[in-house]
């Protein structure tokens, strides 16, 4: 039997791809540990993605890792989900670099904590030449947040005196959030069988194939993934046309 991997048309890869990781904790209870133990072996899937997608030449690779919203979770699983942030970048630098792998970050970082953000930026900057996948980490970021900080940014403009209401479009908007270097993504995936978005890049997902897996993100492998981008390969993109 022939894998997904190899039913890919190379020719049609999506340039980007973005990812909710979602279900860590329902995986860990199923298997009778604790939510922190999901956070943790969700980690592995983080890898094995960022390889598979690195392996076949794909541009851009978004992972939503943290919300605005998880702020709003249990101090302790806040703590715990920081401190694998920052062992997971600090660890896995060197093979972004040997992976040709860049790095970025969206989201208000200036909320994490300080080490944390810390080490993200040096990771950052540290991977900063390569040429290969960019990695976009999803950090204390909301959809929400993102937009009204664009509103903001464009009315200052305006008030101003450096932008007209009238230059006020579509790509000036897009200019003005935080993915402005990064293309919009071909497809979503979202795992662990939740169908929502969850304030994940709602302006930049208006023509996104979206898919839907009930496999949870530790659970998630390489496998999953070229399944996932073959599943978007048969479908036919009309864009309103
Ligand atoms: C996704 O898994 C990871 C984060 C949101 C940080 P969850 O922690 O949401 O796991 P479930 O959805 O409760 O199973
Ligand atoms: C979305 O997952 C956020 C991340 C994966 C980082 P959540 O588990 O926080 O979302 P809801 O609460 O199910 O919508
Ligand atoms: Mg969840």
């Amino acid at each position: 039997m022939s894998s997904f991997k190899e039913k890919i048309d190379k020719s049609r890869l999506p340039k980007h791809i973005a990812i909710i990781m979602d279900g860590n904790g329902r995986w860990a209870k199923e298997h009778g540990y604790d939510r922190i133990f999901g956070h943790q072996n969700g980690v592995t899937s983080v890898r094995e993605t960022t390889e598979a997608a690195a392996e076949i030449g794909i541009k851009y690779l978004t992972l939503y890792a943290f919300s605005t919203e998880n702020w709003s979770r249990p101090q302790s699983e806040v703590d715990a989900l920081m401190e694998l942030l920052i062992d997971t970048i600090e660890r896995e630098t060197p093979t972004l670099n040997k992976n040709n792998v860049r790095l970025l970050a969206i989201g208000d970082i200036s909320r994490l904590p300080g080490n944390a953000s810390e080490k993200l930026q040096r990771c950052i900057k540290q991977t900063s030449k390569n040429t290969g996948l960019g990695l976009v980490l999803a950090l204390s970021y909301s959809s929400r947040w993102e937009i009204t900080n664009a509103v903001k940014s464009i009315c200052k403009e305006v008030l101003d005196g450096n932008c007209k209401l009238e230059d006020i479009n579509d790509e000036l908007i897009t200019n003005h959030l935080t993915t402005k270097s990064i293309p919009d993504p071909d497809l979503m995936i979202r795992t662990s069988g939740e169908e929502r978005i969850s304030n994940f890049l709602l302006w930049q997902l208006a023509y996104t194939e979206l898919y839907f897996t009930k496999t949870h993100w530790p659970a998630f492998k390489k496998e999953c993934f070229y399944e996932a981008i073959y599943e978007f390969q048969q479908r036919e993109r009309r864009f309103g046309k």
